[in-house]
């Protein structure tokens, strides 16, 4: 059975009760001008008859009865409609970070805040409101045009006829109001972007970017965004006037045509006139639930919209998963990896080979943009190697199902990665089930404790978008925090204590000496003093691995580590000076 966020991407909830009482709502709203009609045609023929009293008193109870479908209907429609939305939202999620970085990150960032937001809200819409009220207004629509088939044969086929015109209209307007919403919805994408590029980048552009600029790049998206819209309303205005005047003349032309071939039969009856007035009523009311197909059909073209945009993301191919949920132990094999980023033309990688056994500490260490962070990222898959393979346990890194993988490591990234939620929440991401206890424990070996608690709101502290309202060397902390509590079997540190004063960074090499126990530790660092203690130096250069052992060695034998090394003694107490 399809899942639910999947007929809601597809326009279209499972049928249920609520949709026919929403049928049966459109229903009786024809059936209203239909007992208005008899109670007319009664009065007029039959000024005796107990009937249009009958009739009064079914209106009521009519009114009565559609407001008590319609509310529950409603309710339970807005309900499922969301929580179907909840379950794209997640799946849309689901899949970004199963694809690969790469091709991530070679999706505007716009259509995915747009995606998750606006599209997915349209496609809510339409289940809890748009879908409903077509059916309920073409029920309604329905009745009426049937009644007047039946009272008058003549102004029924009439009025329908002319009606399959105007939403044959009414379907060309949608057709161009979808090419101009979606030039809109490009600009919109683009204008987020920009948006959220500015708010996150405001430091920088404040430093770096003459006055003026940065307002001119967004309001030309902002322009773009008008145009857009503009165009779309421009185009498919006339013909919307057209629709609406068209169902709107169905009913006068039908009437029209049933009044000529009245006076064709002279002399007309009363009961013919009676009639004639019933379905002019009854062609006159089915106007009014088909104008509102104008507006049903705007959202139901937002709506496909939406369905659109999404299903753009959804079809980029995700990593190919392995089945393997375990392996046991954590020792890491690279076999001739090599990776060429799509951008580049020189390798980021080139034949790296290395095997390390589980729970020694590894230090890599090279020239900035010698391929470090490249080389340790690979390992949780966010590039596919183009040549090699990396194993953990023995095991492909492509054997593992990829929430297995990521729970077998644990990074501190080289630039830190915080959510705009609380202190807590973010460190608690690697284990969502930790206590608060275990929390503090984390954040008490990632020496942060004690800063958190001096806080006003402690560990509920919303720490802003990217972390903006904390230091860097708290985000740090934060981080590593995160990467303890994860208790990962392997862990990288990239880079992990670049911000730290040197208090905290003693505190935090205890931190991570008690991490590491039989842990596979990777570590990233420019400072050399750090990793002198690793069980291995690997050693990078443009690439490629050109050494590797432990310190002592690597400064007997090879030249390039002892000339790091002697620079970086030189830089340890080196100052800015003029
Ligand atoms: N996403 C990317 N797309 C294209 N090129 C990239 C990307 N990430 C890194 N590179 C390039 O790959 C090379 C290796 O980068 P990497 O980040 O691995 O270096 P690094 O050794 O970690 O450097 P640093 O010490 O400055 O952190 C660099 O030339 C860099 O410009
Ligand atoms: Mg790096």
């Amino acid at each position: 059975m399809m899942p639910e966020q999947d007929r809601l991407l597809h326009l279209g909830l499972r049928f249920e009760p609520a949709l026919a009482g929403r049928i049966v709502d459109g229903v009786l709203l024809g059936a209203q001008p239909l007992i208005v009609a008899w109670l007319v045609a009664m009065a007029a023929l039959d000024p005796l008859s107990q009937t249009p009293c009958w009739c009064a008193i079914t209106l009521v109870v009519i009114v009565v009865l559609r407001r008590l479908l319609i509310w529950p209907a409603g309710r339970h429609l807005y309900a499922r409609a969301y929580s179907a939305g909840l379950r794209l939202r997640r799946a849309i999620l689901q899949h970004l970070v199963r694809m690969p970085l790469g091709a991530f990150r070679s999706i505007d960032g716009g259509k995915l805040i747009q995606a998750i937001s606006e599209d997915v809200l349209w496609l809510e819409n339409h289940a809890a409101y748009t879908r409903p009220e077509i059916t309920a207004n073409a029920a309604a629509m329905a009745v009426c045009l049937a009644g007047a088939a039946i009272v008058w044969p003549l102004v029924g086929a009439v009025a329908i006829v002319t009606m399959i015109i105007g939403f044959a209209l009414l379907a060309l307007a949608q057709r161009m109001l979808l090419t101009g919403l979606d030039r809109r919805a490009d600009s919109l994408a683009v204008a987020a972007l920009v948006m959220q590029e500015n708010a996150e980048g405001v430091a920088v552009l404040r430093t770096f970017v003459a006055r003026g600029e940065i307002g001119d790049d967004f309001a030309r998206s902002v322009l773009r965004l008008r145009d857009g819209a503009w165009r779309g309303v421009r185009r498919m205005t006339p013909i919307a006037v057209l629709f609406r005047m068209t169902i709107d003349l169905s009913a006068a032309f039908s009437v029209f045509v049933a009044v000529l071939a009245l006076a064709q039969t002279e002399p007309a009856s009363g009961a013919d006139v009676v009639r004639l007035a019933m379905a002019a009523l009854l062609v006159f009311s089915a106007t009014v639930p088909a104008r509102n197909f104008a507006s049903l059909t705007a959202m139901l073209t937002l709506a496909r919209l939406g369905r659109r945009n999404i299903e753009a993301i959804l079809t980029n191919p995700t990593l190919p998963q392995g089945e393997e949920a375990d392996v046991g132990t954590f020792g890491v094999t690279y076999r001739n990896v090599s990776l060429t980023y799509r951008s580049r033309s020189e390798p980021a990688l080139s034949d790296v080979s290395f095997a390390v056994s589980q729970g020694q500490m590894i230090a890599l260490v090279g020239a900035s943009g010698s391929g470090k962070t490249t080389c340790l990222q690979m390992m949780m898959r966010f590039f596919e190697a183009d040549a090699g393979e990396i194993l953990i346990g023995g095991r492909s890194i492509r054997d593992f199902d990829s929430a297995a993988l990521a729970s077998m490591i644990a990074p501190v990234f080289q630039e830190t990665l915080l959510f705009n939620d609380t202190i807590g929440n973010n460190i608690r991401i690697g284990r969502p089930s930790a206590s608060e206890a275990e929390v503090a424990d984390a954040a008490r070996a990632a020496a942060m404790h004690d800063t958190i608690m001096g806080f006003a709101d402690g560990y509920d502290t919303v720490v802003g978008a990217l972390g903006g309202r904390l230091s860097g060397g708290e985000r740090q902390r934060i981080c590593i925090a995160r990467a303890i509590l994860k208790d990962a079997p392997i862990v990288i540190l990239d880079e992990a204590t670049s911000a730290l004063d040197p208090e905290n960074e003693e505190a935090i090499q205890q931190a991570v000496s008690a991490l590491a126990a039989g842990r596979t530790l990777f570590v990233i660092a420019h400072n050399l003093h750090s990793v002198v203690g690793a069980d291995r130096i690997l050693v990078m250069d443009r690439g490629r691995l050109s050494a590797s052992g432990r310190h002592e060695e690597l400064l007997q034998t090879w030249p390039l580590y002892r000339q790091m090394w002697s620079r970086s003694m030189a830089g340890r107490d080196w100052s800015f000076s003029r």
